[in-house]
């Protein structure tokens, strides 16, 4: 698909595909992106999943008609990137390949081959010129891996970002730019599933970007983004800075017998009518945990409210807390509801599995359930939905 001028997506969707990463639900499947640069040379941004190489292949074909391929850009090393690259280097015995030093040691290692007659070492501040277009490369350690470069073409504004600004969903045939779906929700699902942890690199990528006129953004997987990069820079500097992105709550809970469950769902229907922005509710055994995580992130206040299980808290709600902290989770309100049938620990553990968390304010009001709820456990999380509702 031609993108502008000189600029095409050859791009691959994986409908098919159940977790994305062995993790991460994918129920509008994954586009792997590729790009290929058309000037006076020819450079292709990226490889794709090796299953996929054919049709990659055939859509680069389809861009470049007679021609052929000056360059191979790999600026991730990631295999559902990379994996595709031998199958390219095959059929284009030509073409030399572009990567930086620390890509080139990934490539001995997954393939046992680093292409020394054919390769191009680039770092940071590097420029590849193919004609009225010229490539910069700017180093982006750990955004999510440490051999991540991103490109710059300055002529149409253009910024290739490798894995950041990347989102879950395949293109399904729509026009690339414009795949008519909120951008947002699936967005932040993969930041912070995939990226979250490294909100000080993606600090660092961004205070290196401010400086150019980025129009369009070419990640590596979903939509091109050139109607709204501006805004979607800006939510990146929000999320990576690790501040909400609005006032609500985010309610997680665990429950084996349905009565954590009700206290919650209380809570959710107090909170909803009370002012304290939106509410989203998850019950952690089944929920898309990945989706949970992104609102404890989008929303300024937390509640969990968990079973206590030997002596322990409920082990959905232990993978969830740490998950968050792995994550660097801080700055935020959190609430807490217990429930334990003889020596409830829950509110403890849950506790203690944030204490390595920044700036937690826990809620002066914590419920404790014992076993079921009763007439004063009502009151009580009405008393937190206040609270709650009171620090908006
Ligand atoms: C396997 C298992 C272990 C439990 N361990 C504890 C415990 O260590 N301390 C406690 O007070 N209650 C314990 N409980 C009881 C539950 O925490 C308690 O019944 C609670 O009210 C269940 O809430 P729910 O209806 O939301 O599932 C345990 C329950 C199960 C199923």
């Amino acid at each position: 698909m031609k993108l502008s001028e000189k600029l095409y997506y050859v791009g691959v969707d994986d409908v098919k595909l159940d977790l994305f990463e062995s993790h991460f639900k994918v129920p509008g499947g994954m586009s792997y992106n590729s790009y290929v640069i058309a000037d006076d040379r020819a450079a292709v941004m990226d490889a794709v999943e090796k299953s996929f190489a054919d049709r990659w292949l055939s859509n680069i074909g389809e861009a470049l008609g007679e021609r052929k391929p000056d360059y191979l850009v790999v600026l991730h090393m990631e295999p559902d990137h990379s994996s595709g690259i031998l199958k390219f280097m095959e059929r284009y015995p030509e073409a030399r390949i572009v990567s930086s030093q620390k890509a080139f040691a990934m490539m001995k290692n997954f393939f046992g081959n680093d292409f020394p007659e054919r390769r191009i070492a680039v770092s940071e501040g590097d420029t590849l010129s193919l004609g009225g277009c010229e490539l910069s490369f700017i180093a982006a350690p750990m955004v999510h891996w440490p051999e991540v470069t991103v490109a710059y073409e300055k002529s149409g504004g253009v910024l290739f970002s490798a894995d950041a600004f990347g989102k879950f969903g395949a293109i399904h045939g729509r026009d690339v730019t414009d795949v008519g779906e909120d951008w947002d929700s699936e967005a932040r699902r993969y930041y912070f599933g995939i990226v979250g942890k490294y909100g000080a690199q993606v600090q660092a990528l961004l205070r290196k970007v401010s400086s150019l006129d980025v129009r369009t953004i070419c990640p590596l997987h979903g939509p091109v983004i050139s109607h709204d990069a501006g805004r979607c820079v800006e939510l990146y500097n929000t999320w990576s800075s690790y501040e909400p992105e609005e006032k609500g709550v985010t309610i997680a809970y665990t429950s084996v017998y349905g009565n954590t469950a009700k206290a919650a769902c209380h809570l959710f229907g107090k909170l909803a009518t009370g002012g304290a922005g939106p509410v989203a509710i998850y019950d952690l055994a089944r929920c898309d945990v990945a989706e949970a995580i992104g609102d404890a992130f989008r929303y300024d206040k937390l509640v969990l409210a968990s079973t206590t299980y030997n002596t322990d808290v409920f082990p959905h709600m232990r993978e969830f807390i740490e998950a968050l902290a792995l994550r660097g989770y801080r700055g935020r309100t959190v609430g807490i509801i217990e429930n334990g049938s003889w020596a409830p620990t829950a509110a403890r553990v849950m506790k203690e599995l944030l204490s390595g968390c920044k700036d937690i304010t826990f809620a002066d009001t914590e419920v404790r359930i014992v076993s079921a709820p009763d007439g004063e456990t009502f009151l009580k999380l009405d008393a937190l939905a206040e609270e709650l509702s009171a620090k908006s």
